[in-house]
């Protein structure tokens, strides 16, 4: 994993960006892994600004979405379409129907699981993927105990991630506890994984994530498997990194450092 330490979020926001923007202007067709979630805001509104300012162009551009909650329509305020919709989709010029997002209220989730994973491959499968990352170290909704090979299918919500989400429903118990998840092994076959965090309540999930030993108590360690991995973290998210020098280190030198080829 490489890891960039970022003096605050605005400056992760320019650089994922940034990363973002280059994988379309090698590959303007590109296949996008979206996550959802108060982190990639930033992130979002740097992309719509390369696009209105700079022209980044989304039009041959696809996009997968990691999860839903089950039970939402995707009217509903709370609901991962319309929070797509509302902070991104509305704002850049991806044609609706190269928009993939898993549905909320399908009345056969195998079904349409397995039809998820089927149109990703006919994609061609995803070029980045885009991850924030829960406070128990989850990926997308693959919450403590998901198998690190697991695929797209109904996950039932830990109780620290509805409480962590209950601040964005009128009361806890308005929380979905079901939801349609990509899994991690899912994950782990995108060609690019992107993963962001900033504030210190993200510390801890971050260093796990990073340094500790792969488990699936901690899905997003599985990223340690994975041969291209950027993590951008704020110095907060960054403050339980024992390597955390020699990640500013490595990036300081990265300029100078010898082609491979
Ligand atoms: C939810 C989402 C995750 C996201 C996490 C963290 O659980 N399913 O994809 O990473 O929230 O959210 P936030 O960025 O708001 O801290």
């Amino acid at each position: 994993m490489e890891v960039v330490i970022c003096a605050n979020p605005k400056e992760m926001a320019q650089r994922s960006a940034r990363l973002i923007a280059d994988v379309l202007n090698a590959k303007p067709n590109a296949v996008l892994g979206m996550a959802t979630g108060s982190t990639p805001l930033g992130l979002y509104q740097e992309l719509v600004r390369m696009h209105r300012a700079e022209g980044l162009d989304f039009s041959q551009v696809t996009t997968f979405n990691l999860d839903e909650y089950v039970g939402l329509s995707p009217q509903h305020e709370q609901s991962y379409h319309f929070f797509m919709q509302q902070n991104f989709f509305q704002h850049v010029n991806i044609p609706p129907q190269n928009v993939y997002i898993p549905s909320g209220t399908t009345s056969n989730c195998r079904a349409f699981c397995d039809w998820y994973e089927r149109r990703i491959k006919e994609c061609g499968g995803i070029d980045v993927q885009i991850l924030g990352i829960g406070s128990d170290g989850h990926i997308a909704f693959n919450e403590p105990g998901s198998s690190l090979m697991s695929r797209t299918r109904l996950k039932t919500l830990a109780k620290s991630t509805i409480d962590d989400n209950a601040r964005f429903f009128a009361s806890r118990g308005d929380v979905p506890i079901y939801a349609i998840t990509m899994g991690v092994g899912t994950i782990l076959e995108a060609r690019q994984c992107v993963l962001l965090a900033n504030g210190g309540n993200k510390a801890r999930a971050i260093a796990q994530a990073v340094e500790g030993p792969v488990t699936s108590m901690i899905t997003a360690s599985a990223l340690q498997l994975h041969p291209s991995v950027q993590v951008f973290v704020d110095a907060a998210a960054a403050g339980e990194l024992s390597m955390r020098e020699y990640y500013q280190w490595i990036q300081k030198n990265k300029p100078g450092a010898p082609r491979m080829g």
